[in-house]
């Protein structure tokens, strides 16, 4: 809770006196019928509050003599406790999540317009919550109607989430463990299918074991749906469906994380279903671990944050046209972005309590410095479609990535998902094991 405040004080300190900061969580979604998706709180709720409860609006007033934290959340019901879990209720509120002031959800409407009245600045994060960006502009007329009486109201609306965004981009001590716990767990996941792994298998029986493994080391959600997809199903970037069977002489394609403690790991792996990688594969998936390990080297502070990327491009690039997947002068592949027939998508995204985490990765127009506390993934990949008529029929079906998260150092980096093996005779000594 102190992580929590400390985060409050600091948003608080940039808002300056005479605003507010309105936040809900994410509400509670329907799966079907009456069964809901597992409950996950907003990131940039929880990230100010801690607080897991739906229903839920957090309002910060910096230097406000009523208190600066006010929550609006359920209020305690043993009935409708004994059925769907405990709350916290207001008391709870300020008791172990450290708001000043609990006032319940249903009283949202009727206070907030009051509290805008002394207001001159509106923080919330535009454009997310759909009630919200209705009833912002209904509450603000409403203050204006009542301009005779000497009330004036807010005179600016600022889109919270770009400030929070920037905080959430660079990670604190507690932040940086859990990922590791995050990033760990992934990893032993990503271990265990590699020791499961046979041919005949469905793709979702691996699957399974990496979610048993995460579910037994406390990770019960995945980060995002897993991608299992062997042979040529590797070449589908976000292929899910994850049924079909893996064929001895292929290789399969792993992309799976885990989420611990509302953060995120994002771990890609690439291994032969039978075990041992055949001469083509070897191939061409050390080659895009070199681009992995190059575009790695890259991470440090004070780089911008595309080397990475420049780096695996180049050295895919230069290894594609070695083994005559691409034709051409490098400078020229380079400069065209010829390379990207095989390899479309980006090296890096940001990482953090989502997958895909939030952050601006561009300054003033440039590529932005890496700084210590950052944490992006480095994922290359080469992807050759089956019906790819122009290289040699040996490359065609094949897809390969290799993602790891990486943290920036003060000294350089730390990977964290180091744990999950990728170099060649690694894979083939725990898949033998
Ligand atoms: N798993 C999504 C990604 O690698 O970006
Ligand atoms: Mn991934
Ligand atoms: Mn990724």
């Amino acid at each position: 809770m102190t992580e929590f405040k400390r985060r409050r004080r600091r948003l608080m300190r940039l808002m300056g006196k005479d605003s507010i900061a309105i936040l809900p969580t994410a509400p509670a979604m329907t799966r079907s019928r009456d069964v809901e998706h597992p409950y996950r709180p907003d990131s940039d709720f929880y990230y100010l509050t801690g607080f897991t409860e739906p229903e839920s609006v957090a309002v910060l007033r910096p230097s406000h003599k009523e208190g600066e934290y006010l929550l609006f959340c359920r209020e305690r019901d043993p009935k409708k406790e004994l059925w769907n879990g405990l709350r916290a209720g207001l008391e709870g509120a300020k008791k172990h999540y450290g708001a000043d002031e609990a006032l319940t959800i249903g009283k949202l409407n009727e206070a907030l317009p009051q509290m805008l009245e002394s207001c001159e600045r509106v923080y919330y994060p535009i454009g997310h919550h759909p009630e919200l960006d209705r009833l912002m502009p209904e509450w603000i007329a409403a203050i204006r109607a009542k301009s005779r009486s000497g009330i004036k109201g807010p005179r600016e609306i600022h889109a919270l989430d770009l400030i929070l965004h920037e905080m959430r981009l660079f990670k604190g001590a507690a932040e940086i463990e859990a990922m590791r716990i995050a990033a760990v767990i992934a990893a032993e996941g990503h271990k265990r299918m590699m020791r499961a792994c046979k041919p005949g298998m469905p793709e979702y029986r691996l699957e399974s074991e990496f979610l048993h493994e995460c579910a037994t080391r406390g990770a019960r959600q995945a980060a995002y749906p897993a991608i299992v997809g062997g042979g040529a199903n590797a070449c589908i970037l976000h292929y899910t469906e994850n049924n079909e069977v893996l064929r001895d002489g292929d290789l399969v394609l792993i992309d799976a994380g885990c989420e611990y403690g509302c953060y995120a790991s994002d771990i890609t792996r690439t291994f032969p279903v039978n075990g041992v990688f055949s001469p083509v594969q070897r191939e061409l998936y050390q080659l895009v671990l070199d681009a992995q390990h190059a575009a790695i080297a890259e991470v440090r502070p004070g780089n911008p944050c595309n080397a990475p990327h420049e780096a695996a491009v180049r050295v895919l690039a230069k290894g594609m046209i070695k083994l005559e997947l691409l034709k051409g002068l490098l400078s020229r592949l380079l400069k065209k972005e010829g390379y990207k027939k095989f390899f479309m998508h980006r090296t890096s995204h940001w990482l953090g309590m989502d997958v895909h985490d939030v952050g601006a990765y561009l300054k003033d127009e440039k590529p932005r410095v890496l700084q210590p506390g950052m944490v992006l993934t480095i994922e290359p990949g080469l992807y050759i479609p089956r019906e790819c008529k122009e290289v040699a029929k040996k490359w065609r079906g094949i897809g390969i990535r290799i993602e790891d998260d990486v943290l920036v150092t003060e000294e350089g980096h730390e990977i964290l998902s180091t744990a999950a093996p990728k170099e060649i005779h690694e894979i083939e000594a725990l898949m033998a094991s």
